[in-house]
């Protein structure tokens, strides 16, 4: 029996370890977290509280009991994706945002996609104010189908007072397809209409993505009237299909662009333009990250043709600075 016991009792090895262990995780943890950024980290975290988090007040069955509080936290996650597109289900993607512009007979055009940042901002791309369709002027939030009155949403409209695109982008050039539309009001948070977190890290250790939109379900298809989702892959450097592409006179450029697309041909097209490349919060099943913006399809449709997203990631600081320009 001797061996391991005397070495028990000569040198306390295991707790040691233990602490070698903890103090290694505990330095991996804190390096993780200083190479995020804090302010997008908390209101990331504050966002998700403030639907998921329900305080519930509750009692000890005898007289005079005080209340006690417990917070019930509602998040969760949604049926695993499947890599075909298949329809959204209802409050899975709160933070998409329909993009159009309504003219003097209240008729609506809408062409784009995008993503509810904050109260007041949607993220989307720089293109999508140079539509033919004219300007944005509306936007809706909250909606599943476009076609339907009974589906589970809370669709609502809201006036645009701003928009604003990244000072570096030269339509029709795509380098820098990023811009933010001011909203005409606040919008008041639910399970319906709530943003998405900005990204924690650049997005170059994903494998695979979601896109959503109502875009075409094929390639010069017709748009959707459903709010539908897709599972990507990331093809890393491999983005050899955006050298030939007029808009990009250098071809992919992997620091402010991703290129993402799927093996599988069948209704893998990208979502409207400006809509997200999403990931899900590490923590929180309920919540997503915007690490892309859609910004060209090269090839909807057609395996093994990715399409080019702007890399959120990569303007952090233009976005917090126009943050902070209208609160
Ligand atoms: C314009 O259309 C929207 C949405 O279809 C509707 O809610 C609104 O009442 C209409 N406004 C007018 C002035 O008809
Ligand atoms: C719109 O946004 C731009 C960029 O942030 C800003 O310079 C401009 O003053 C804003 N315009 C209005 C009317 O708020
Ligand atoms: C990619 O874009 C960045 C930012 O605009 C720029 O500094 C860099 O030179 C570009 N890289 C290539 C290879 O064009």
């Amino acid at each position: 029996m001797g061996i391991s016991n005397s070495l028990n009792s000569v040198i306390p090895w295991r707790p040691i370890f233990l602490l070698m262990l903890l103090l290694l995780s505990c330095n991996f943890s804190e390096r993780l977290i200083a190479a995020q950024d804090v302010e997008i980290v908390s209101s990331c975290s504050r966002y998700k509280k403030s639907v998921f988090d329900q305080q519930d007040g509750y009692s000890f069955l005898f007289p005079n009991a005080p209340i006690s509080y417990k917070i019930l936290d509602t998040c969760h996650s949604y049926t695993p994706l499947i890599v075909d597109g298949t329809p959204a289900d209802p409050k899975e993607f709160p933070h998409m945002a329909r993009l159009g512009n309504r003219n003097d007979n209240n008729v609506t055009n809408w062409f784009c996609g995008g993503t509810l940042i904050s109260n007041r901002l949607v993220l989307t791309a720089a293109h999508c104010l140079y539509s033919e369709s004219g300007a944005i002027n509306v936007v809706r939030l909250g909606e599943l189908d476009f076609g339907s009155e009974q589906d589970d949403a809370q669709p609502e409209d809201f006036g645009v007072r701003n928009t604003t695109e990244h000072p570096d982008f030269k339509y029709p050039v795509l380098y820098n397809d990023i811009a933010l539309v001011e909203l005409d009001r606040g919008v008041r948070f639910s399970v319906y209409k709530h943003p998405a977190c900005l990204p924690f890290n650049d997005g170059d250790r994903y494998e695979s993505f979601i896109a959503a939109g109502w875009g075409q379900t094929t390639f010069a298809g017709e748009p959707s009237s459903k709010l539908r989702k897709v599972k990507l892959n990331g093809f890393r450097n491999n983005c050899l299909a955006a050298d030939d592409v007029e808009e990009l006179p250098s071809g992919y450029n992997a620091t402010t662009q991703l290129c993402v697309g799927s093996a599988r041909s069948k209704d893998t097209c990208n979502g409207d333009s400006g809509g997200p490349l999403l990931v899900y919060h590490e923590e929180y099943p309920c919540m997503y990250h915007v690490m892309g913006i859609t910004s060209l399809g090269i090839g909807c449709g057609t395996p093994n043709v990715p399409s080019l997203y702007t890399r959120v990631h990569s303007y952090l600081d233009w976005i917090k600075q126009e943050m902070a320009n209208i609160s």
